[in-house]
């Protein structure tokens, strides 16, 4: 079976020895992928070869090592004095650098926020010709819910975008763990989460641009997505329902509990969005808050009613039940 941690790899060995016209370069829009966990893992590989396969051009810039927990810090960044993470760049290497086959994959040697300044205002001229069309965070390791979500680097990157102009989502996983692409088991629990997670991202930023609405998202918002954790047992096993893309149900969610008397926008016969948190704890679930990229506080209902009419064609929400 071939899954996407690897369609990346060989995209990057397919360039490398020449066989680029083989592979043809995807005519859709052109996404800047980062990840605040790094340049290196399965899981921003595997994302990398998803939206590959889902027609997106795209060039990868995210931080050296893990910074996971970096919010929205930003500082120049500076050569490195140990190896990137996994041995993935060598100590000594530049501030910036990427990989020898593929000047599209990049490491930054600084925060997540420094990751996408550099992929928007240096690397996607390059390989993109302009800026990108959306940045795509994650999917990162871990769920990035309510009010933690402020120190989240994975939300800190996607929000920093959308300050530059760029729409954004920032995705986050349960069921993953950092870990080297290049020596990942494609058949491991982690490679299959990573593989579903990016599917399900690729599916959320397809209805995006399948919707006519323009701009793709609001100014000076970004989305928090997170997923529940999968049942993906060892050896790829399903153990129960939450296996399969089909498994998850998609629920438009607000970052913290509504306040008694705030109103969000109106669905699912309610003016009360349900919580990120509350909801990924209770199921397979896929959760969906648009925040402002500012503040990182929930936006109001006009702002989440502009983002709930572009996906809402798409058919992905469900209701949630509590
Ligand atoms: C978005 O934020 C930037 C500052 O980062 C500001 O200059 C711009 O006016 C804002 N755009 C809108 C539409 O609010
Ligand atoms: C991947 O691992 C192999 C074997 O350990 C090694 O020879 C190769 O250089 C590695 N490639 C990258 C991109 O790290
Ligand atoms: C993700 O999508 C690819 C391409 O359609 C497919 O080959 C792969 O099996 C999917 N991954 C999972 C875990 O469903
Ligand atoms: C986006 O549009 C394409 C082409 O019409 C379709 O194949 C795909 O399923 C759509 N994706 C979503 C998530 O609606």
């Amino acid at each position: 079976m071939q899954f996407p941690t690897n369609l990346f790899t060989l995209l990057v060995l397919s360039l490398s020895v020449g066989r680029i016209a083989a592979q043809a370069i995807p005519t859709g829009p052109s996404v800047l992928l980062t990840n605040a966990d790094g340049w290196a893992t399965s899981a921003v590989r595997a994302q990398g070869g998803a939206l590959f396969g889902g027609n997106f051009n795209l060039v990868l810039s995210a931080p050296a090592q893990i910074q996971s927990k970096a919010g929205s810090k930003s500082a120049t960044p500076k050569p490195l004095t140990k190896p990137c993470e996994f041995n993935s760049c060598p100590a000594g290497s530049p501030a910036e650098g990427s990989d020898p086959t593929d000047g599209r994959l990049n490491f930054v040697n600084s925060y997540p926020v420094d990751a996408v300044k550099y992929g928007i205002q240096t690397v996607s001229p390059l390989y993109l010709n302009s800026t990108p069309d959306f940045v795509v965070s994650g999917v990162d390791s871990g769920n990035a819910v309510g009010a933690a979500a402020c120190e989240s680097g994975t939300l800190g990157a996607a929000a920093e975008a959308a300050k530059e102009g760029i729409p954004s989502a920032a995705f986050s996983g349960a069921s993953l763990h950092p870990e080297y692409f290049n020596t990942s088991d494609p058949t491991s629990a982690n490679s299959i989460a990573a593989s579903l997670y990016s599917n399900l991202s690729v599916a959320l930023v397809s209805a995006l641009f399948n919707s006519s609405a323009r701009p793709v998202l609001p100014a000076n918002t970004t989305l928090n997505v997170n997923f529940a954790p999968t049942s993906v047992g060892v050896a790829g096993k399903a153990k129960s329902k939450c296996a399969t893309m089909g498994d998850f149900k998609w629920v438009f969610t607000r970052v913290v509990p509504a306040a008694k008397h705030a109103k969000d926008v109106e669905t699912c016969g309610s003016t009360h969005l349900p919580d990120e948190e509350t909801v990924v704890h209770s199921g397979c679930f896929a959760t969906v808050s648009v925040v402002n990229a500012h503040t990182k506080d929930d936006v109001d209902a006009a702002t989440q009613s502009t983002v709930l009419e572009r996906l809402k064609p798409a058919g992905l929400f469900s209701c949630f039940k509590n």
